[in-house]
């Protein structure tokens, strides 16, 4: 093989090792087992991921090596490498077709994105510890940006009253400490500027004891005329959600773990369901919610992982909104996010999706549990809801919508 097409091999099936045992990772880390069976799994897959290419480079030595011809032993070394090539090939040609397909056109009309640099904002870095020290060593990390995503989103059966209804979704904020208190009011100021008419939150609030104080002076000023809501994530298991819930819902929040809500929007019957599937069990109780036949309704779903959106579906839900994936946090060119907590791996690590009559949003999240991000930055999303049959406007941010957040 010349050495040049041997390299090019080589580095794909590089690619394709690194993605095959990133997407077992990706679906390990989907599954609501033991934590330390969890964490045991990554470090199995990580030790085995480091160490493959080398037996596998020992195994051909010298004899293909020197030949140039490693994909031509015949031993289980080579057939490895072919898998992976075969695989890293495979994700090359598919991958950038699945991307353009990420916020799907059939539902999102519009888009609209405005980033903020809240270090500039607030004269700091607020980072702290070595693992945020390390992350901050690159050079482009958007940990300390905000991205507010205005998304036009076109749901089928919008009833007309919420024509136009904004939904501000923010998730993932994985309150640590090793993000400071002053991100997160910025956060919560940079949402209230946008003056949405409700805001959820989707999980993973707060996963150390000492940041619980941080609730009341961040969400807790969260404002939105028809409501502030909130379900938790697998993160918020860490300490004591009960502890974290009753703070939430002291400080003004409406809480929708494991509940149907029955509300009005705009004199509409909205039902409102919160699952924290599978880690926080039990899923709302839909067969207590009255029958569309019966009373015309708009249902909403806040779950913690885009894994639920079969439940979703299943559940009749109109809009349903989740995070936990994080964007990938780390976007490649070409690829774009690989490291995604999800049984489907990266396809749901954000984006608009739609299957049947039921529109899924999940967002990027504002924080993560290391604080790394590249051509990923932190979201604030505002959804503005449309029906099938209304105009396409121009989005904007820009204008009465937004004023200048308090620092
Ligand atoms: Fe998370």
């Amino acid at each position: 093989m010349h050495p040049a097409v041997l390299a090019l091999a080589i580095a794909i099936a590089l690619l394709g090792h690194g993605l095959l045992w990133l997407g077992l990772v990706n679906r390990i880390h989907s599954w609501a087992g033991p934590r330390p069976v969890v964490d045991g799994l990554t470090l199995t897959c990580f030790l085995l991921a480091c160490s493959l290419p080398l037996a596998t480079a020992w195994q051909l030595w010298p004899a293909e090596w020197a030949a140039w011809a490693p994909f031509d032993a015949d031993n289980f070394a080579a057939g490895y490498l072919w898998l992976c090539l075969a695989l890293g090939a495979t994700t090359l040609a598919w991958k950038p077709w699945q991307e353009t397909r990420r916020y799907d056109p059939r539902v999102q009309r519009a888009h609209a994105s405005e980033v903020t640099d809240v270090a500039a904002e607030l004269g700091q870095r607020p980072l702290y510890g070595w693992k945020a020290k390390v992350c901050d060593l690159w050079p482009w990390n958007e940990a300390l940006t905000l991205s507010v995503d205005l998304r036009q989103l076109e749901v089928p059966r919008l009833p007309l009253e919420l024509e136009r209804l904004t939904i501000a979704h923010i998730t993932d904020l994985h309150m640590t400490g090793r993000v400071g208190l002053g991100f997160y009011e910025q956060l919560a100021a940079h949402v209230n500027a946008l003056r949405p008419d409700v805001v959820a939150i989707t999980g993973d609030i707060v996963e150390e004891p000492e940041c619980w104080p941080w609730l009341a002076p961040t969400l807790g000023q969260l404002t939105a005329p028809l409501g502030v809501y909130f379900v938790l994530g697998n993160h918020d298991d860490f300490v004591t959600t009960d502890r974290t819930r009753e703070l939430l819902v002291d400080a003004g929040l409406i809480c929708l773990s494991g509940r149907t809500v029955r509300t009005e929007w705009n004199g509409v019957p909205t039902m409102l369901l919160g699952n924290e599937l599978p880690w926080l069990p039990p899923a709302p109780d839909v067969s207590a919610l009255p029958p569309r036949s019966e009373l015309p309704q708009f249902r909403v779903a806040l779950v913690h992982t885009p894994d639920q959106f079969g439940w979703c579906q299943r559940a009749d839900v109109d809009l349903a909104l989740a995070g936990h994936t994080h964007g990938g946090q780390v976007q490649l060119p070409v690829l774009g996010p690989v490291a995604s907590p999800s049984r489907f791996g990266a396809k749901y690590a954000c984006g608009v999706f739609k299957r049947g009559e039921t529109v899924l949003h999940v967002s990027r999240g504002v924080a993560g549990k290391t604080p790394l991000r590249w051509r990923c930055p932190p979201e604030i999303a505002l959804l503005e809801l449309t029906g099938p049959r209304s105009a396409v406007t121009a989005p904007t941010l820009a204008g009465p919508r937004q004023s200048a957040p308090s620092s």
